[in-house]
């Protein structure tokens, strides 16, 4: 198996995606930490299922000393670190307008600076093992400027408007080529996956009108961005650093 023996460390391990990460990973034999807000049975038990151990360190990845207490806490509970991927997220809605400040500084504070603080708590035990991989979730909203069309239906900038959101995921998709640099010496990889809408509880409010804005003319799978993320933390994606991977069904490419 292509993980066998490898650490992995998954913010929003109980989410669609981050869930889907795990699962993905622990089926290749990798060693799984799950870092949420609560513990989840479930995907431990689908783990461990797989064959892979499970450790679960719950904490709010916008707390700094939480968070690295965390990374450091699963680091060791799992005999060393690998592989850490960050899919904790929150989604937000709001136009520039209309948002306020609270609302913007909670969703940079989970999404971008949470990120941040993951990736530097894992700096040390992936350079412990001589190299690793980071792997980022980002999003086709920090590319394309939202995807509301308020020139066609006004009502959907209210509906799909989130300005804050956009912009924390630009800040990830930022960080990871920066951290690609600084982290290139010590052999880690850093890297991010950049979906269009998948369908999970996170787009569920989204407009329904949504999927005829994707050219493959449907959202995409958590699967499909785990595969995504398995690829980037595998060895044979070693020669691909600062890469922003768009997922989005045709939706978006630069
Ligand atoms: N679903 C989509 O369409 C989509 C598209 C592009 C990017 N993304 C990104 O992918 C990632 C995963 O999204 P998802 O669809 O699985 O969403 P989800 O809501 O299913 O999962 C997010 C997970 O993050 C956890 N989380 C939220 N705030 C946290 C905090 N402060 N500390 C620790 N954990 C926290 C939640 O408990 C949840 O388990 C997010 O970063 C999201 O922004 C999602």
């Amino acid at each position: 198996m292509r993980f066998d023996g490898r650490t992995a460390i998954v913010t929003g391990g109980n989410g669609s995606i981050g869930s889907a990460v795990a699962r993905s990973l622990a089926a290749e034999g990798c060693a799984i930490g799950l870092i949420d807000l609560q513990p989840s049975s479930e995907v431990v038990a689908d783990i461990e299922r797989l064959g892979a151990q499970a450790v679960v360190f719950p904490a709010d990845v916008a707390n700094a000393k939480a968070l690295s207490a965390a990374v450091r806490g699963a680091a060791q509970a799992l005999g060393g670190l690998d592989i850490i991927v960050n899919a904790a997220g929150i989604t937000s809605f709001g136009s520039a307008a209309a948002l306020d400040e609270t609302e913007w500084d909670r969703v940079l504070a989970i999404n971008l600076k949470g990120v941040f603080l993951a990736c530097q708590a894992a700096i040390a035990p992936l350079r412990a093992r001589g190299g690793g991989r980071i792997v980022n979730i980002g999003s086709v909203l920090a590319k394309n400027g939202g995807n509301a069309r308020p020139w066609i239906d006004p009502a959907e900038q209210n509906a799909s408007a989130n300005v804050a959101y956009g912009v924390s995921k630009a800040g990830v998709h930022a960080l990871t080529s920066y951290l690609a640099r600084e982290l290139a010496p010590f052999g880690i990889t850093v890297n991010c996956v950049s979906p269009g809408p998948i369908a999970s509880p996170m787009t569920t409010a989204f407009p329904k009108s949504l999927a005829s804005l994707i050219p493959l003319g449907r959202l995409g799978r958590p699967a499909e961005v785990a595969a995504a993320v398995k690829f980037l933390a595998s060895d044979e994606a070693a020669f691909i650093t600062g890469e922003v991977l768009d997922i989005n069904g045709g939706s978006w490419s630069d």
